[in-house]
């Protein structure tokens, strides 16, 4: 292998590029992308994703892996192994050796797919020290090389016995699988936060109970008002799609749960604000803080902070969001966008030209919350932890309400100041237990 060109420089190509680059250096590296401003910025200081650990470098630079595939042949005047690594539906690997194979003659393509395991914020650690790294490709000779010659750039810097090989479809679906069993994980300890605030126990102690069983383990366990990110929701959709189209509607069923018990997640944390504020949030004022889908990143996809803004806009409350990393104009885009719903697809609208109103953004915790009679902590941000929240409840109209949908504040300590405060399947306020969220 002399050089890789990734098509694609977003979350997973700009990162994974910029450590095979490092870890590599015989080898050249190009990365390409349809859009032309995401190339100049990984090509300035202005990184276009914040991740920590990756500082601004050099990058050259697609959207759909269909005109990738189709460029690639276009392009192609010798053989190539080409690597799928962004998820993609399963057989999408076979898809593009079909496009490749039948527009260019006389090429060799060998298919891989290699899925990216990374998670956003943590992209370099992981890629420095990935669990597995797992190769797909065809049982044949030209596919074994071509994934021995993967293997090879690989073993630059990982184990070789992490470096796993399969067919190409098992690669495919191991990603698809992998999250699956993540986000499970999450509703699964989500469900049990409703059962914790419902009973008196108080999750952080039933998870770690639970983690300690080593067939079960410790990570991947903290209650939260519901997961988000680009990869989960999307993942379990593509599965269940898959799994309707193979006849196997008792597995789909199984897996859309994993996203409806998430939605309900949501659901009963706006609940929980709206009947612990005497039943309404219409004109109070609530600061929101954080807005992406979990902290360390700017990026919004999917963030749970979108329906529950949405859910309190609903009723006519007024936002003030802060989030360090997150653009008013991402925020605004977020918030007047559709939602995909199983059940009520038209249950969450985009934001009325009335709501819009409504939303405010700033650049600072101590401004979003002052004279609001709310807090939603909707991002477990580190600096959440550390803000001054008696200078907070001294500016905001009393009972000053902190709703914790990521367990990140010390609950003791604002209680002692005056909050009333509910944090995700803990112990409820006795202000709280006189007033049960109902779920519609
Ligand atoms: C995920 C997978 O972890 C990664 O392997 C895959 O390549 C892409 O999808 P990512 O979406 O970046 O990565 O974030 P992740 O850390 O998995 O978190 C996803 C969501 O779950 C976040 O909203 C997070 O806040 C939430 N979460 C995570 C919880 O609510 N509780 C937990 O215990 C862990």
């Amino acid at each position: 292998m002399v050089k890789i060109c990734c098509i694609g420089a977003g979350y997973v190509g700009g990162p994974t590029m910029a450590v095979i680059a490092l870890k590599c250096p015989e080898i050249e590296v190009a990365v390409v992308d349809i859009s032309a401003p995401r190339i100049n910025a990984w090509n300035s200081d202005q990184l276009p994703i914040y991740e920590p650990g990756l500082e601004a470098g050099k990058a050259a630079d697609l959207t759909y892996w269909e005109s990738a595939a189709r460029m690639i042949a276009d392009v192609s005047t010798s053989d190539k192994i080409v690597v799928e690594k962004s998820t993609v539906p399963v057989k999408t690997a076979e898809a593009i050796e079909k496009i490749l194979t039948h527009n260019r003659k006389g090429i060799n393509f060998s298919i891989l797919s290699n899925p990216e395991f990374l998670a956003e914020g943590t992209a370099i650690k992981d890629l420095f020290h990935p669990d597995r790294v797992l190769i797909g490709g065809r049982e044949t000779p030209e596919g074994t090389k071509a994934i021995q010659a993967l293997k090879d750039v690989y073993a630059h810097w990982v184990p070789v016995d992490r470096i796993l090989c399969t067919n190409l479809w098992s690669a495919e679906l191991s990603k698809l699988a992998a999250n699956a069993f993540l986000a499970q994980r999450i509703s699964s300890v989500n469900a049990m936060s409703a059962l914790c605030e419902a009973t008196g126990a108080d999750i952080s102690q039933v998870s770690h109970s639970v983690g300690t069983d080593s067939r079960i383990g410790p990570k991947f366990l903290n209650a939260s008002v519901g997961f988000g990110g680009s990869c989960f929701q999307k993942d379990i959709l593509n599965l269940v799609y898959i799994c309707e189209c193979n006849g196997l509607p008792e597995v789909a069923n199984y897996w859309k749960q994993v996203i409806k018990v998430n939605d309900y997640q949501k659901t009963r944390f706006v609940n929980r604000v709206v009947s612990s504020m005497f039943n309404t949030v219409s004109g109070k004022k609530i600061a929101v803080l954080g807005f992406a889908f979990k902290k360390d990143t700017g990026d919004t996809r999917e963030t749970p902070a979108i329906d529950v803004c949405k859910g309190l806009l609903g009723d006519r409350a007024r936002l003030s969001i802060y989030d360090p990393q997150v653009t008013e104009d991402q925020i605004f885009r977020d918030l007047s966008m559709k939602k995909f719903d199983w059940d009520h697809p038209a249950h969450l609208q985009p934001m009325s030209p009335t709501s819009v109103k409504q939303v405010s953004v700033t650049w600072d915790a101590y401004e979003a919350t002052k004279d609001a009679h709310g807090i939603c902590v909707l991002t477990e941000w580190d600096e959440f932890k550390n803000l001054d929240y008696q200078r907070i409840y001294d500016n905001m109209p009393k009972p000053a309400f902190v709703f914790d949908g990521r367990n990140v504040v010390d609950v003791e300590k604002l209680r002692k100041i005056g909050f009333i405060v509910y944090s995700i399947g803990k112990p409820l306020d006795p202000w709280l237990k006189d007033m049960p969220a109902v779920v519609a």
